[in-house]
């Protein structure tokens, strides 16, 4: 069973108001049964999770509970290797503050990182936590020799994008994943674009840590994400915050919390956002994230044709194989904001301008900002040429 373009584009409310939406890399827009789910946990059982004995509250439970499953399988690990958060840059967090790092430590990333990536990180650093930035190649590509050198006996953890948000190249982190392992380092691969876009299995990566966010490549609603972490390594850490619903006792003046994953759920959690999110896993699974890929290659290489345009540079690399649905790219003479607005303004195009969350890679890049357009399963190829053609015409008529 799969699910065709047309099929999923009729379940996507948002699409219905004409807007070409090109910024799936930022958010992507949330399929009718994603929505029906969230809706029926209102509507029929919306009670609270982990607490009541009542019949509601014991099917808010499992539902909320039954997405790590889901989550699971989309990645191939088990569920209670996922710890829910709200977002990739929480995940990311609680592995940088669990791993309880110290002076004389180090931690390998790169200049390509989004911010989320990186301050986590730069945090540690001022407590005298050692941060190197390896550097990428003109394309955007990491070497893993680059890797290799960086790595020495104090560092502790390899921490990489899978999927650069910035130009879309695709990384060898199985690689550097097997590098980091061989030094006796921890390794974590940010996935947040690339999972539900191109098949992944956590397994496969050999990563220590696996962080992601809903509702970018799964059609998952704001404001959810997930923390893989390999089988028991979350035993030691203290989460990010502490309260209700994650105690085994509570005395006077100590406290004993229960185990990971669920440690990581303190106060009422997004219910409704983790009910929406194990539906959106359903759903990228049901279209077949095998199929999503090819889609997505397909209408990156349509998209890549913006290279012969007199004017634009593109960046990252232009052969597709090395990179996921994200095409970025400035038209000389034009601010990226500009560009932006006159898509909209011409062609109702959707796309994101400016350092995109990391300005370190603008920095590597020479810009202070790009044109990023990114792509979905259920983007046509006649959005893709108007795309093509639109930006044809901002060239010709202000490019230099
Ligand atoms: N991380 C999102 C992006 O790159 C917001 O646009």
């Amino acid at each position: 069973m799969t699910k065709s373009v047309e099929e999923v584009r009729a379940e996507i409310p948002f699409l219905r108001t004409g807007i070409i939406y090109l910024d799936n890399a930022a958010t992507t827009p949330t399929p009718q049964p994603v929505l029906d789910a969230m809706l029926q946990y209102f509507c029929e059982y919306s009670a609270n999770v982990g607490r009541g004995v009542y019949s509601a509250a014991k099917r808010a439970t499992v539902k909320f509970e039954t997405t790590r499953e889901k989550i699971a399988k989309v990645i191939n690990a088990k569920p209670e290797e996922i710890a829910y958060t709200k977002n990739t840059t929480e995940a990311i967090n609680i592995v940088a503050q669990g791993l309880k790092l110290r002076k004389g430590d180090k931690v390998v990333t790169t200049v390509l990182e989004h911010h989320s990536n990186l301050l986590p990180w730069q945090r540690l650093e001022r407590q005298g936590v050692e941060l190197e930035l390896v550097p990428v190649s003109r394309e955007c590509l990491i070497d893993p020799a680059a890797i290799e050198a960086a790595i020495d006996d104090k560092t502790r953890i390899v921490t990489t994008h899978h999927v650069s948000n910035v130009v879309g190249s695709i990384q060898p982190v199985e690689e550097i994943c097997k590098l980091a392992q061989e030094r006796g380092a921890l390794s974590l691969v940010d996935a947040a674009q690339s999972v539900g876009h191109i098949p992944l299995e956590v397994r496969k990566l050999g990563c220590d840590f696996l962080v992601a966010p809903g509702h970018k490549g799964l059609l998952g609603p704001q404001g959810t994400g997930f923390l893989y972490a390999h089988e028991d390594l979350l035993a030691g850490f203290e989460p990010l915050l502490v309260g209700g619903g994650v105690v085994k006792q509570v005395e006077e003046h100590k406290y004993d919390l229960i185990k990971p994953p669920q440690i990581f759920d303190a106060g009422t959690p997004n219910i409704p956002g983790i009910i929406g999110l194990g539906r959106a896993c359903e759903y990228v699974l049901e279209i077949d994230i095998k199929r999503i890929a090819e889609r997505e290659r397909k209408l990156t290489e349509q998209m890549l044709r913006i290279v012969d345009i007199e004017h634009i540079e593109v960046y990252g690399p232009h052969n597709v194989e090395q990179r996921g649905g994200v095409v970025s790219f400035n038209i000389n003479g034009l601010g990226h904001h500009e560009v932006a607005s006159m898509l909209e303004e011409l062609a109702q195009i959707a796309v994101r301008s400016g350092h995109q969350c990391a300005q370190p890679a603008m920095r590597h890049l020479g810009v202070d900002g790009i044109v990023r357009a990114s792509l979905h399963y259920y983007n046509l190829e006649q959005e893709i040429e108007r795309f093509i053609a639109t930006l044809e015409q901002i060239a010709r008529e202000f490019g230099s």
